[in-house]
This record gives C-alpha cells, sequence and structure tokens, in this order.
C-alpha cells in the first residue's frame, strides 16, 4: 500500500543502480511515481529498472554521467520523451576517496567535487529548467551526507569528500531559496553510516592503512550510532519519499537528518 500518492509524478533518480539510489527508486515507485534510473554504469541501472517494472512500476535505465552537462541534458530530454514530463530530481550519485590530507591530490580532489559538487549543479539546472517550462513546480533533493555539515574525524581521512559535499550542501540550500518562486521545493538528506559498497569500501581502506582490522574499524563507526546499529539504505529512501509527498510541501532548503542519532547538535 503507497504511504504517498505520487502517482501522476517522475522521478529522476541519479546513481539508482545500487545502494541508496536504488532504494529511492523503489520506493518512489512502490509509491506510483515513474522513474528514471540513471546510473554511469547502465548495467546496474537496467537491472533496477527491470526490478520495478517486474513490480508492475514504471522505469527507465539510462547511462549518465552526472559530470557531463551534455549528458544530464540529454537525461531530462530522454525523461520527458518517454513519461512527457518531470517532477522530482534526485541527487543520489556521488564517490568517495579514501586519503589523508597530504597525499589528497588533483584526481581524488577533482573527482569527488566533480561528482559530488558539479553534478548536483548539472542535475538541478537540467531538471529545474524544465519544471519551470511544466510551470507545475517540482521537488529537487540532494543525498548529501553529514560530511556536508562536519569534519569526519581525524580516524577518517576523506577531506575531498567532506569538501565535496560541503560545497553540495551549500549550493543546495542557495538554489532552493532561488527555485522556491517556481514552486520547486528543494532539500538535503543527510544519511548517517548506512549499509553499503561505500562504507565496506571505506572501512576495508582506513582498516588497511591503519593496520587495523575491518571488523574493529567498523565496531568503531557502529559505536557511534546512539541506536547501535547502522541503517539500511531504506531508512533514507522513506525520507525521500516523504520529501516528495504534499507533506512535505512548507519545507525549503532545510536540511533532514537519518542518522540514528549519529553526529547530532550540528
Ligand atoms: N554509504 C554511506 O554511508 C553514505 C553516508 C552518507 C551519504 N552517502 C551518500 O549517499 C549517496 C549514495 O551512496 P551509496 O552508499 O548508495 O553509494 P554507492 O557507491 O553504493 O552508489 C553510488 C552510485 O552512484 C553511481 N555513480 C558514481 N559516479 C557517478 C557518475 N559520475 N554519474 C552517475 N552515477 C554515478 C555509481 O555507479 C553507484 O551506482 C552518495 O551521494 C553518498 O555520498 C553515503
Amino acid at each position: 500500500m503507497p504511504t504517498y500518492e505520487l502517482s501522476n509524478q517522475v522521478a529522476i533518480v541519479s546513481g539508482a543502480g545500487q545502494g541508496m539510489g536504488r532504494a529511492i527508486a523503489h520506493r518512489l515507485a512502490d509509491e506510483g511515481a515513474s522513474v528514471v534510473a540513471a546510473d554511469i554504469n547502465l548495467e546496474s541501472a537496467g537491472r533496477v529498472a527491470a526490478e520495478i517494472e517486474a513490480q508492475g512500476g514504471a522505469a527507465l535505465a539510462l547511462e549518465v554521467d552526472v559530470t557531463s552537462r551534455t549528458e544530464t541534458d540529454r537525461m531530462v530530454n530522454d525523461c520527458t520523451d518517454r513519461f512527457g514530463r518531470l517532477d522530482i530530481m534526485v541527487n543520489n550519485a556521488g564517490v568517495l576517496a579514501v586519503t589523508p590530507i597530504l597525499e589528497l591530490d588533483d584526481n581524488a580532489w577533482d573527482w569527488q567535487m566533480n561528482v559530488n559538487a558539479k553534478g548536483v549543479l548539472y542535475c538541478s539546472q537540467a531538471a529545474a529548467r524544465r519544471m519551470i517550462d511544466q510551470g507545475e513546480g517540482g521537488r529537487i533533493i540532494t543525498i548529501a551526507s553529514t560530511a556536508g555539515k562536519i569534519p569526519a574525524g581525524k580516524d577518517a581521512p576523506i577531506a575531498g569528500y567532506v569538501a565535496s559535499k560541503h560545497a553540495a550542501v551549500g549550493l543546495t540550500k542557495q538554489m532552493a531559496l532561488e527555485l522556491a518562486r517556481y514552486d520547486i521545493l528543494v532539500n538535503c538528506v543527510f544519511p548517517g553510516i548506512v549499509e553499503s559498497e561505500m562504507l565496506d569500501f571505506m572501512h576495508a581502506e582506513i582498516a588497511r592503512r591503519e593496520s587495523t582490522p575491518q571488523e574493529e574499524v567498523r565496531e568503531r563507526a557502529r559505536e557511534s550510532v546512539p541506536l547501535g546499529y547502522f541503517q539500511s539504505p531504506q531508512k533514507v529512501a522513506n525520507m525521500v519519499a516523504f520529501l516528495c509527498s504534499t507533506d512535505a510541501d512548507y519545507s525549503v532548503g532545510s536540511v533532514f537528518d537519518v542518522t540514528g542519532g549519529a553526529f547530532p547538535y550540528y
């Protein structure tokens, strides 16, 4: 049973091939939205679109690199060619490199800034232009990170990621104020520590660099969560579904923590 009424809505989810993007794509489809699963990895996006269609939903898989303006513009065109409109843009695609500050080179810096910050700009601009043409408002949601408001700490050397997520959050907040006049409601979601390939990769890298068993690194992180366990991608998808609904029609430029109490008071 859907919780929210999104059946006439069309959504694009970037980075929809796995993890949180996949969970968000599924949740919006469960709520009745038609969903474009956009990912740099077409195979995984195709799998997610096929899963949604197998459950009776409407989905389209697109190969999109969010760091390319040509590709993000094409993404919106392909979406409207197929579904006739666009109502929701979820900026979820993200990447992370584990690099202590003195090893943070141009490649790692540019990669994270391009995907995590510039990708949000390109997708949001393309989506907002379409929403403004339609004249019926819309929703833009950026999946940021608690690393977008506070540093990750001395034992988590991810400065490039922290910088890129701070940029994404600032950009999203400013966009929210400029786009509100079109009834395009823009907000951020801050996941905490989510069970995902990204998390496993980060813990493996930190463990390797510290010569500590990965399980110990994982346990240290788990202990930092007051609820006592890592969240599933579904928890983030639930918040996104709420933010796409009419129940959230007065939230603008806000940040919504889904962290189990981790990193509070900021
Ligand atoms: N995993 C966590 O603990 C965590 C915590 C806070 C925030 N986040 C953020 O949540 C979002 C989703 O994270 P996840 O854990 O599901 O990540 P993930 O690595 O499992 O999935 C990311 C997806 O983005 C896609 N992608 C990467 N580069 C792309 C590009 N240039 N263009 C299009 N797609 C691209 C990948 O192919 C992949 O499908 C990211 O923005 C991440 O930074 C993750």
